[in-house]
């Protein structure tokens, strides 16, 4: 066993999440903030999606940000590397403990280990979930605007998608119950839901959850949470995250959460999540229909993934204390510079959904690749043609400089 197994002393998560307010009222006041999210770092030709893509264009699309991982994980993988051997990996006891005290700790549940599958990515179970579920002629049903690969997960499993809009009431994104009871189908099989959503930011309330899934058991879907955003939530005591894994036992029997490290920490080009599924029959079902399509999971994901649930507290709380100052700055931004564009502040993750239909250009992603060389993600892929996601986890500079770019060419 390599010299990784740091410290196995009980996370301090719990204690830290339950000081948050102060903490961020504190941190608010003194401004003294240990980790460096302003200085930049090149990731050009660092092998990196986002910037090695369209190299010609400044990029504010895919979902990672521009901050290197927090010390602790690099140290754990430094470590892991220099025990030099990499074979096939397996989850070591010191991760499994580590999930186990996250779930209890900041996700309040208590979650058997049989009860947990460990995947390479979120994305992969979307697509087994709509297979695994779902027989020729069945659908898939969702939410939009979404994440791209909930309105296509389908085609991998060959059956219909049935979308049915978010509506704006009451200042905020909600579901439209009277139009998804209309849209659902004997034929629909599995719901994917997003929470916290991507790209609306909305951090769905337990009373919408308990509706979402009590839809689930009255239509017999299979109600898979994407939830890899919920550490990434702005003002936690205000818009606590209510994940599947709290639903009452009748209501969860029929859930899939699937969470992960990755975004909030910054590592998800590891390629690392997992898959909690209480109902043995539905996990058994879920984990047949991988077969032999999923490649080993790397043991430096598995050692990462454990450093950020054991070690990532305190990177993540300034880091939530950036966001939300870049956030409030965009939004700022947006309102007083923009003529034509409009956002609300979301509730969670560093990713703003802009509204550019009054601009009158039919493309907006497009018009501020050719006006401005900007790479945003284009509205129409999440559902919604005429909106813009822009990626805010940047240094402020940065972001700053891509609104600038953005008024220029309005
Ligand atoms: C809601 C959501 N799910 C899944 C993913 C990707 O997950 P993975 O990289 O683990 O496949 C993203 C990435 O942006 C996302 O926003």
């Amino acid at each position: 066993m390599p010299p990784v197994h740091v410290a196995r002393a009980r996370s301090t998560s719990s204690a830290a999440a339950k000081n948050l307010e102060s903490l961020l009222t504190i941190r608010d006041k003194s401004a003294a903030m240990n980790f460096d999210f302003d200085t930049p770092i090149s990731r050009r030709e660092s092998g990196s999606i986002k910037y090695d893509r369209r190299p010609e264009l400044d990029p504010y699309w895919v979902a990672d940000m521009d901050f290197a991982s927090p010390p602790a994980i690099l140290t754990a993988l430094h470590q892991r590397v220099d025990h030099g051997i990499f074979g096939y990996a397996q989850p070591h006891q010191g991760l499994n403990d580590a999930i186990a005290d996250y779930l209890r700790d900041r996700r309040n549940a208590q979650v058997p280990q049989d009860h947990i599958v460990h995947l390479g990515g979120l994305v992969p179970a979307l697509s087994l979930a709509a297979r695994a579920f779902c027989n020729s002629g069945d659908a898939v049903m969702t939410c939009t605007p979404v994440y791209p690969p909930f309105i296509n997960v389908h085609h991998d499993a060959k059956v219909a998608l049935i979308k049915v809009d978010h509506v704006w009431e009451n200042e905020q994104w909600v579901f439209d119950w009277q139009a998804m009871t209309h849209a659902v189908t004997p034929e629909t099989k599995v719901f994917l839901l997003c929470n916290p959503q991507n790209p609306l930011g909305r951090v769905f309330s337990s009373e919408e959850i308990i509706q979402l899934a009590t839809f689930c058991e009255t239509h017999d879907l299979v109600l898979v949470s994407d939830e890899i955003h919920c550490d990434l939530i702005y003002d936690e005591p205000t818009t606590p995250h209510y994940s599947a894994l709290n639903l009452p036992a009748e209501l969860a029997k029929r859930t899939i959460t699937l969470l992960s490290p990755s975004k909030t920490w910054n590592i998800a080009g590891l390629g690392y999540a997992f898959a909690v599924i209480p109902d043995d029959t539905i996990r058994r079902k879920f984990s047949a229909t991988r077969g032999h399509t999923l490649s080993e999971i790397t043991a430096l994901s598995y050692f990462a993934a454990e450093a950020a649930y054991r070690h990532g507290e305190p990177w993540r709380i300034e880091l939530m204390l950036y966001l939300r100052a870049n956030r409030d700055a965009l939004v700022e931004f947006i309102t007083t510079r923009c003529p034509g564009l409009s956002v609300v502040a979301g509730e969670a993750t560093y990713l703003a959904w802009i509204d550019a239909r009054q601009l009158g250009v039919k493309n907006p992603a497009l018009h501020f690749e050719k006006k401005a060389g900007l790479f945003l993600s284009d509205g129409n892929n999440f559902g919604w043609p005429g909106w813009i996601r822009f990626n805010f986890g940047c240094s402020r500079a940065r972001m700053l400089e891509g609104l600038e770019k953005i008024a220029a060419a309005l």
